[in-house]
């Protein structure tokens, strides 16, 4: 395990090509260990995984990809599907036993659940890609997906909602462009 900032921050990039090697199951439940500690509001863990860990699975994937991220997808030989449950407050009387109202969310519009479960697995997002990096592995985060096609090829008879694709294994440094630039500290930040 390597937790250091240059392979969670400074040398990790967001890879688009992968060497089509699969991870082990071991090293995939090991991503979701360290993942899960995510802190959410109310410790809600609103996300849930679909790992992809087959040559047939992958091209199914694939085929739900947006054409600028059909061949990236290919490339990868595990991806995770990131995605966030609107039942996710069904769990709180087994993960938040301290609230006082665990059911008040039964109540909810869905845009209000919407928003919550997505700000919160987007946290636990940015979590398993650094779990993913501690743990040796490249990371290829990816939007462009036909979120109803992902949703009804993998998640079944649920109401998880598609978020993302981050794809898993050895990214190749050679296919890279030079990173952009992020915001200095002056125009996104302030001292008050
Ligand atoms: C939520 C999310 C969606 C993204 N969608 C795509 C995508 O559809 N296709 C793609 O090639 N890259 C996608 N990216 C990669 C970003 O372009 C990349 O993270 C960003 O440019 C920073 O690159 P770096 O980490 O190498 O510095 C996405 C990244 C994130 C976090």
């Amino acid at each position: 395990m390597d937790f250091s900032k240059e392979s969670i921050f400074t040398n990790a990039r967001s890879h688009k090509k992968f060497g089509g090697e699969q991870l082990s199951e071991n090293d995939i439940k090991a991503i979701y260990e360290l993942a899960k500690l995510a802190p959410t509001a109310n410790n809600s863990c609103p996300l849930r995984i679909v790992f992809v860990n087959t040559v047939e699975s992958i091209e199914r994937l694939a085929k739900c990809a947006l054409d600028f991220n059909q061949e990236k997808t290919r490339t990868a030989g595990t991806a995770a599907i990131l995605a966030y449950d609107l039942d996710f407050h069904t769990n709180f009387t087994t993960l938040a036993p301290h609230m006082k109202q665990p059911t008040a969310h039964s109540g909810w519009a869905v845009d209000r659940l919407e928003r919550y479960a997505l700000a919160n697995a987007n946290l636990q997002i940015g979590f398993l890609i650094a779990a993913a990096r501690a743990l040796g592995f490249d990371c290829g985060p990816m939007g462009g997906f036909d979120s109803e096609a992902v949703e009804s090829q993998f998640f079944g008879d649920t109401r998880w909602k598609f978020n993302c694709v981050v794809l898993l294994g050895r990214g190749d440094d050679s296919a890279l462009h030079p990173r952009a630039p992020r915001l200095a500290f002056e125009d996104a930040c302030r001292i008050t």
